[in-house]
């Protein structure tokens, strides 16, 4: 791993015999839309197979939006289930914080169209571009930001519909991602649960490997950036791969020691699913059994932003977290970015 130059850290110590606010989550969204694509269709229309696309990453299906979905409509639905499960009114967030690298436009920001839909007026509103790491990076900002005292309930959203911007006759990326969007409300809380520490950073220097060139000032959309399918994703997986394995352990390691905890205190990690073999190699540097890593990549595929939210948002479901656990969420991807968050569950 880089040493942090760029990397910022929450305050991990408490203030002695003084309980600490700490950003919580109260409540949890998450959706996929309902259309379905398995190994087996991909496999008619690239070639590639069942095996292949299982063996070299985990992946068994996806779920990916329909022609009248964009990302708002993913993240709405998350949002307001969040807002459910924490018992919070939409009238009463102060923050609606979007990560996403598929916005509906070039904007408004797609956290305005969601304050719309939501009916949340008192709400600051702002899209945040880390790529799949944004849900994490999200996280870490509006929590700084109720630490703060500049919001008192914030929602944070990772939703994506990669599916529009993927090239479905590259079977190099069209077998890798889905759609998808989860969502967190986090509000201010003084028991002892709640973020910790959080760490972001980023390499620009490794840009290259990960992006989609045409649509911005640099190369707008035209027929001719069309004609040469520059407005679709472009990666290098092997450099993207060896990124990862060589940056994300060692940044749940420090954030893990900024948080005041050792590595045995943690309960579970909820990493970005890219890929299983990334996991499986975290897994391995790290000195963890598999068992202590959420996977669902199995039915998602790379859901980018919303990856770690929807990842989170089952293994609560599943009863795999419980209040008082020490969570770590883990994130990578373009930019090159990263970010990870140790947090306590529960409000
Ligand atoms: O969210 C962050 C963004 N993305 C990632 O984190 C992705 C990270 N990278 C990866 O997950 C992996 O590098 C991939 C899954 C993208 C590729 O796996 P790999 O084991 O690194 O495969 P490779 O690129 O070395 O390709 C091996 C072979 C090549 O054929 P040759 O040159 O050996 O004949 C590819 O053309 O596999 C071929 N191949 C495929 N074959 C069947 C590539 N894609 C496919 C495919 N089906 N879908």
């Amino acid at each position: 791993m880089r040493s942090p130059p760029a990397a910022a850290e929450l305050s991990p110590m408490a203030v002695h015999g003084v309980a600490q606010t700490r950003a919580a989550v109260l409540g949890l969204g998450a959706y996929a839309p309902p259309k379905v694509l398995t190994n087996d269709d991909l496999a008619r229309l690239v070639d590639t197979s069942d095996e292949w696309i299982t063996t070299r990453t985990g992946i068994k299906r996806r779920h990916v939006a329909g022609p009248d979905q964009a990302t708002s409509d993913l993240a709405v639905i998350a949002a307001q289930q969040a807002l459910d499960a924490a018992a919070v009114r939409a009238q009463d967030l102060d923050l609606i914080l979007v990560g996403t690298a598929t916005p509906d436009m070039l904007f408004p920001a797609t956290a305005c169209l969601l304050q719309e839909r939501l009916g949340a007026p008192q709400a600051g509103a702002f899209d945040l571009l880390a790529a799949c790491s944004s849900f994490v990076y999200g996280l870490i900002s509006a929590g700084q930001m109720l630490t703060s005292g500049l919001a008192r309930t914030a929602l944070v959203v990772g939703a994506e519909t990669l599916s529009r911007l993927v090239d479905w006759k590259d079977r190099t990326t069209c077998v890798l991602i889905g759609d998808g969007a989860g969502a967190a409300v986090l509000g201010a809380s003084d028991t002892g649960r709640g973020i910790y520490a959080g760490m972001v950073g980023a390499d620009g220097s490794a840009g290259n490997v990960l992006k989609v060139p045409a649509g911005g000032s640099r190369m707008p959309m035209t027929r001719e950036a069309i004609d040469r399918k520059l407005h679709r994703g472009y990666m290098d997986g092997q450099a993207v791969f060896k990124l990862a394995v060589r940056t994300v352990p060692g940044l749940i390691r420090e954030t893990v020691a900024r948080a005041g905890w050792t590595m045995e205190h943690v309960d579970l990690i909820v990493p970005h699913q890219a890929n299983l073999r990334i996991i499986e190699a975290m897994a391995s540097q790290l000195h963890l059994p598999m068992e202590k890593f959420v996977v669902n990549i199995q039915e998602y595929g790379n859901t980018s932003a919303a990856s770690v939210p929807l990842a989170l948002f089952e293994a609560v479901q599943g009863g795999r977290i419980h209040d008082d656990d020490r969570i770590v969420l883990a994130a990578f991807g373009g930019g090159f970015t990263y970010a990870a968050c140790a947090l306590v569950w529960g409000k």
